[in-house]
């Protein structure tokens, strides 16, 4: 078996080259990181769940006209998606007030936005994600003014999209974040959602009792993060019923 070559290693998913020119394969990891990888565990079964889903609103965006860069899922941690040139910002939209803005402007946790607010980060670890501004992303050549237009476009059509299939099933999309690849298609480009959507990546909680079924239940300690995600997972129908993806061996007699 030949050895394939690894492209990049992220705090949650290693990248590897695809089997055709322009994909590659992402394997989701079961590494779980938060506060700019300071806090740090291996949560047993996260990848597996984060691969179902993610495939899962990535397959629902394409589904509605949403371009996307998945391609398949290949297996239980792995999904082919198309190379594409990650444009350096973290975009984020907010339907509610919680985390880094609720900190920021004093806003309590859960205070509806009068309407969803797009923010950037710009993608940089060792200066943690500084939300940066519009003018900055065009100073800096981060996008032009044509790709932020298109950004933001893509941001609210996923935001719709997910809010109306989270409400569904009984689930408040509070914020998410996505990442924005460039494909390049002879002389034109096309800007895509790329990276991943998981609840790794979005605050969902429960509309009748508030609990939280996304990563800040791994950043505050609030319990078992695989739980959350499977009851997300098992709400969309992405797990059968009963399915427990992390089934430890059980011991009969
Ligand atoms: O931390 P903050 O409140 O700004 O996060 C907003 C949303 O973006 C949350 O859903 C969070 O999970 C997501 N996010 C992310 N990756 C980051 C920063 C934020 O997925 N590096």
């Amino acid at each position: 078996m030949t050895r394939r070559k690894k492209i990049y290693e992220g705090k949650a998913k290693t990248l590897y080259e695809g089997p055709e020119p322009g994909t590659i394969v992402q394997y989701f990891k079961d590494d779980a990181t938060a506060f700019n990888a300071e806090k740090k565990d291996v949560i047993e079964g996260k990848g597996v769940l984060n691969n179902m889903l993610s495939e899962y609103f990535m397959t629902g965006l394409g589904a509605v006209g949403v371009p996307t860069h998945f391609i398949k899922r290949l297996n239980m941690r792995e999904q082919l998606v198309r190379a594409c040139e990650i444009v350096p910002l973290e975009v984020i939209v907010r339907n509610y007030a919680a985390g880094s803005i609720s900190k920021r402007l004093g806003i309590e946790e859960g205070t509806a936005m009068p309407r969803p607010i797009v923010e950037y980060c710009y993608k940089d670890d060792a200066l943690g994600d500084p939300l940066v501004t519009e003018e900055h992303i065009a100073a800096f050549g981060w996008a032009s003014q044509q790709d932020m237009d298109d950004i933001v476009a893509l941001a609210l059509r996923v935001n719709d999209y997910l809010s109306g299939l989270m409400y569904g099933v009984g689930i408040r999309l509070v914020d998410f974040k996505i990442e924005i690849g460039r494909i390049y298609e002879g002389d034109f480009q096309r800007l895509v959602v790329a990276d991943e959507i998981s609840p790794d990546s979005c605050r969902l909680w429960d509309i009748e009792t508030g609990q939280k079924l996304d990563k800040d239940v791994f950043r505050r300690d609030l319990g078992s993060l695989t739980d959350a995600y499977t009851e997300v997972a098992k709400r969309l129908g992405v797990m059968p019923k009963q399915a427990n993806p992390v089934s430890k061996p059980t011991l009969i007699n």
